[in-house]
């Protein structure tokens, strides 16, 4: 007789939404991929927003978006304190960015992806549309080997001795601009390696939970603090460590964050306090990248890769879809 694995099922989040949330990404990434190269970051954003509201809208859940397309007077659709869902089933709370990589999708880049995450009502972070001081690394290693707040020499040389390599074979993913100037020279001078990419944070952070796949080892720099609390999701499914703080560096930023319940603008937060519970996260190619590959238009069929991850189990799922009823995504 095998023997009974018992796992603890997550109270609210219902395995099946596990597959539910998958649909509402590819749906965002085959109508954001229409508009791919085109030039247009706005209106590729606004199709993958628009799908992806139709689809939430048909989950079983009381959904409430805190992490969105902006703050409820500056974004008319998926902003922070909309309500989605046929308000049947749990209370969840929702992180989604449709397009992440606008600029990616309108120059038809590698790297564009639709995401979301799904975590028990009252868990994630809610964070403002400001910038975000992040660090991550993938899992394995001993609890605090990097920190935030210690020099990036230091932390290229901790993770380097905890690999049990040289700091010359520390990969680290960093966004390619000019505010990161002296954290780039920072780590080169460490002797690491340092990965440029143009736009996708998200992505950046997740590149670090199968390092030997990637090739990236940590993410450094400042990015989105939306993004960022994705990511935050994407890591807690499948392990590892992150440290963030938001730059709340204007009293009108401070202002902003204090209304959604940040008392500490200086906070540092682990992981564990942006994504408090339970969660799912799912990501679907818009455009090809080193994490999933692009939708496919054949005259028959649209194919999308999606990424779905689940916190409870740590299960990470890859699913290559065949979409045959073109109707459905006509209506994007
Ligand atoms: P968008 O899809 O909103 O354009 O974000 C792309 C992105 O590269 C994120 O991945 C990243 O967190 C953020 O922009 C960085 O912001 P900025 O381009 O202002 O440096």
């Amino acid at each position: 007789m095998s023997p009974t694995i018992e796992i603890q099922p997550s109270q609210v989040l219902e395995r099946i939404l596990t597959l539910e949330i998958v649909r509402v990404t590819e749906r965002a990434a085959v109508s954001a991929a229409r508009l791919r190269g085109r030039g247009n970051e706005k209106a590729a954003d606004q199709a993958a927003v628009d799908a992806m509201r139709r689809e939430l809208n048909k989950l079983p859940i009381h959904g409430t978006i805190v992490i969105g397309e902006g703050e409820r007077d500056e974004a008319p659709m998926l902003f922070i304190g909309e309500e989605v869902g046929r308000r049947t089933g749990p209370r969840v709370d929702i992180a989604v960015d449709p397009l992440e990589g606008t600029t990616l999708c309108a120059k038809n880049m590698p790297g564009a992806i639709a995401t979301m995450a799904m975590a028990e009502g009252g868990t994630l972070l809610n964070a403002p549309d400001v910038y975000m001081e992040k660090i991550a690394i993938g899992p394995g290693y001993p609890k605090g080997v990097v920190d935030l707040d210690a020099p990036p020499e230091e932390n290229i040389r901790a993770l380097a001795k905890a690999k049990g390599v040289k700091p010359e074979n520390i990969t680290a993913l960093i966004l390619d601009r000019p505010r990161h100037a002296d954290l780039i020279a920072a780590v080169r001078r460490a002797g690491a390696s340092v990965s440029l990419i143009t736009d996708g944070d998200v992505a950046g952070v997740i590149h670090t939970a199968d390092a030997a796949t990637t090739g990236i080892d940590i993410y450094m720099g400042i990015g989105g603090a939306p993004e960022g609390v994705l990511a935050a999701a994407a890591l807690r499914c499948i392990g590892g460590q992150m440290q963030c703080r938001l730059v709340l560096d204007t009293e009108e930023k401070r202002e902003r964050a204090a209304k959604m319940g940040i008392t500490d603008p200086s906070k540092k937060y682990s992981m564990e306090d942006m994504v408090q519970g339970d969660c799912l996260f799912a990501a679907t190619g818009v455009t090809d990248g080193a994490l999933l590959r692009g939708v496919r238009f054949g005259p028959d069929v649209i194919t999308t890769e999606t990424v779905v991850m689940r916190s409870v189990t740590g299960t990470v799922r890859w699913i290559r879809a065949e979409h045959r009823q073109f109707e459905k995504f006509h209506l994007d």
